[in-house]
């Protein structure tokens, strides 16, 4: 991903989820330095993942599909070619957050065996206040 990419995947984002992160958090992440994809079929973006790589360890900070793309392994996919990216980049462990209450991100995750280690009270918005966070991590 780069910056002029920005606005695409920030439209796709739009699509994707209820509490999307905005233009400027996709251009802070490339600013900050942090590892970015995009994957498009011709002109248009079908998934995209943003990861932050840290001493031996990365952390998965946006993982996409878009809604008409789901569930065809695309989102497989991307998380196999990233674990591939967190160990060539010598990360010895993955690390992400999920909602509870997001089906399709828990039931990927569970399919690439990541744990859950944590719980983070009330970190991401909701319709209802605010909604926990599942920290997950599985070794590479
Ligand atoms: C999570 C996401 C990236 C998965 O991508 P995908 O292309 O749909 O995933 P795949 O087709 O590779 O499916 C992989 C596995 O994920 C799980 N899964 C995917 N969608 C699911 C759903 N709606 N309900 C339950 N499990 C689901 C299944 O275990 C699936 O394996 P299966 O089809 O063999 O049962 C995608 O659904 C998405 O972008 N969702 C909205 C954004 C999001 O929640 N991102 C994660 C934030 S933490």
């Amino acid at each position: 991903m780069r910056e002029f990419d920005v606005e695409a995947v920030y439209a796709a984002e739009l699509r994707t989820y209820a509490f999307p992160w905005s233009r400027g958090n996709f251009a802070d992440s490339l600013q900050a330095g942090h590892s970015a994809w995009v994957g498009c079929l011709g002109q248009m973006v079908v998934a995209y993942a943003v990861m932050m790589m840290g001493f031996e360890e990365a952390e998965l900070l946006n993982i996409s599909v878009v809604p008409e793309m789901q569930r065809q392994g695309f989102g497989s996919e991307l998380l196999d070619y990233l674990l591939d990216r967190a160990r060539q980049f010598g990360a010895k462990r993955m690390l992400l957050e999920v909602r509870p209450g997001n089906p399709s991100g828990r039931g990927l995750y569970q399919r690439f065996e990541f744990c859950q280690i944590g719980r983070r009270r009330g970190y991401y918005p909701a319709a209802s206040g605010r909604e926990d966070a599942l920290v997950m991590a599985r070794t590479l």
